[in-house]
């Protein structure tokens, strides 16, 4: 399993500068969860009519912008170490008489931005997530004169209407957030604490960027949200998802992450009854002992869960499901892990993440009783993986025979192919020329892994979603 803080989307596709010409570079780099990512495409949006280009490579670049997470220690730690080398990297500048600008942001500056600046004085600038459209103010501010710089306000709202409204889209996929922050608090997480009270778009402003994206070449949208379900605009999710599918172009719908709590029967329903509203959910449960999900503060029990799966099949019956499971947390028993394995049993993954529980500073978990050894969470994790990573192979493995909608999205590793997705989020790999990216075509898929799929095209034509 792979876990999002090891997740690096690294620096992002050239942005061209569209107000005047590049003539500074800017390098991003993103930690943490898809959100992140999204924020990032919109800091190099911003930044892009002061002058500032893409650039893969930090050495040379007039700004670099760290864009962090603080779910687990280890995301954490990876900023400071990555500062340092940077640290260097501004030092080989400034001997060349140049000034490197760096900036860190999203949600270990929102947590720790003056710690930042203290343990690391090579950095300029420290901005949280919902600051970000305040960069070039903070850079203009810090070219005028040393001194502490942090933004850390929480209106979404504010940061939304001024973001440019039109983007630069990487691909024939693209993340849209429509939701903010979270109002849940687990007992184990920072998010509610990084990224503010839950907070909708305007379905308007959302759709204006969905049409903008599809006029683009996009297809595919992915909608996030810290609790993306608890979308609360009329008619919440299902109601945005339908107006979305309307749009001409944009041919598949995704959304994450979700809350339980927030399932509604509108949505469930709108999975059978939407063929843009692609068969994949990711539904995290965390754990599946109820007096473990009582003390995260989850608000569901195994059997709630396992409920509320069965409610979504009914309607879906082939949906994928995926998960996020925690081990290891406080007064976690060897009972309560094995409850967790039934519910895993119980539901069949199509795939999931898992992450060893980590304590984090200021949240009520990590002043309980009970912390779980070290050793116990990785002999718990490897368990629990082997089982995922099983379902994960059989899951992949029951498409085998099958032919499937495949929106390819760029060339594949090898020469003459390509590589997509199914609609149950698979990495699908298959020979093919490279007009076929952007185009959802029938592919028999022939062979599967446990990461990916491979297939043979069998039309030419593009094929909708059937
Ligand atoms: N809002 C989503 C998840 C956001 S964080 C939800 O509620 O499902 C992504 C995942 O990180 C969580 O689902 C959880 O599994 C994991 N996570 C969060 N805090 C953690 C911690 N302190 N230690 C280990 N994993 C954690
Ligand atoms: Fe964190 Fe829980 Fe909110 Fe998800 S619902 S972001 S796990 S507090
Ligand atoms: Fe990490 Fe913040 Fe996302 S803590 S997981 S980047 S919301």
């Amino acid at each position: 399993m792979s876990a999002p803080d090891e997740l690096h989307p690294g620096p992002l596709d050239p942005i061209t500068a569209t107000m005047s010409p590049p003539s500074k570079r800017l390098y991003i780099k993103t930690y943490g969860c898809q959100m992140n990512v999204y924020d990032s495409e919109r800091m190099a949006d911003v930044l892009a009519p002061l002058g500032y280009a893409m650039t893969q490579s930090p050495e040379q670049a007039d700004l670099v912008v760290l864009n962090t997470c603080h779910i687990r220690e280890k995301a954490t730690e990876k900023v400071y170490s990555e500062l340092g080398q940077i640290r260097r990297m501004k030092l080989d500048q400034a001997a060349l008489g140049k000034t490197m600008t760096i900036a860190v942001a999203g949600c270990v500056a929102q947590a720790e931005g003056a710690e930042i600046m203290r343990r690391q004085p090579a950095v300029d600038l420290v901005v949280g997530p919902q600051a970000y459209h305040q960069l070039p103010e903070l850079i203009a501010r810090t070219h005028r004169a040393k001194g502490e710089r942090l933004a850390a306000d929480f209106a979404a709202e504010d940061k939304f209407d001024a973001l440019p409204t039109s983007r630069n889209p990487g691909g024939v996929t693209a993340f849209l957030t429509v939701q903010e922050g979270c109002d849940k608090f687990c007992t184990f997480c920072v998010v509610p604490y990084t990224r503010g009270a839950e907070w909708s778009r305007p379905p308007e402003a959302i759709l204006a960027e969905a049409r903008s994206l599809a006029e683009q070449g996009v297809r595919e949208v992915t909608l996030l949200g810290q609790n993306v379900n608890a979308y609360s605009a009329e008619g919440g999710l299902a109601a945005l998802v339908r107006s979305l599918a309307r749009i001409e172009g944009l041919d598949r719908i995704r959304y994450m992450t979700s809350h339980p709590r927030d399932m509604d029967e509108a949505l469930i329903q709108a999975h059978g009854e939407i063929p843009e509203l692609m068969p994949f959910l990711h539904l995290p449960v965390q754990s599946g002992s109820d007096r473990i999900l009582k003390a995260m503060n989850r608000a569901h029990t195994a059997e709630s869960y396992l409920k509320l799966i069965e409610r979504v099949r009914q309607a879906r019956p082939d949906i994928a499901i995926s998960g996020d499971f925690i081990v290891g947390f406080p007064g976690e028993r060897e009972s309560d892990f094995e409850a967790t394995l039934d519910l895993i049993r119980a539901v069949g993954h199509a795939s999931a993440f898992s992450f060893k529980y980590s304590k984090r500073p200021g949240t009520p978990a990590a002043a309980l009783p009970g912390q779980v050894d070290e050793a116990v969470k990785d002999e718990r994790l490897a368990r629990l993986n082997a089982l995922l990573d099983l379902q994960q192979k059989d899951f992949n493995a029951a498409q085998v025979g099958k032919v499937l909608p495949v929106l390819f999205e760029r060339a594949g590793r090898h020469d003459g192919q390509l590589a997509g997705r199914s609609p149950f989020l698979q990495a699908v790999h298959c020979d093919g020329p490279l007009d076929l990216i952007g185009q959802i075509v029938p592919v028999r898929i022939d062979g599967s892994a446990k990461m990916s799929l491979t297939g043979t095209r069998i039309g030419h034509e593009d094929l909708v979603n059937s």
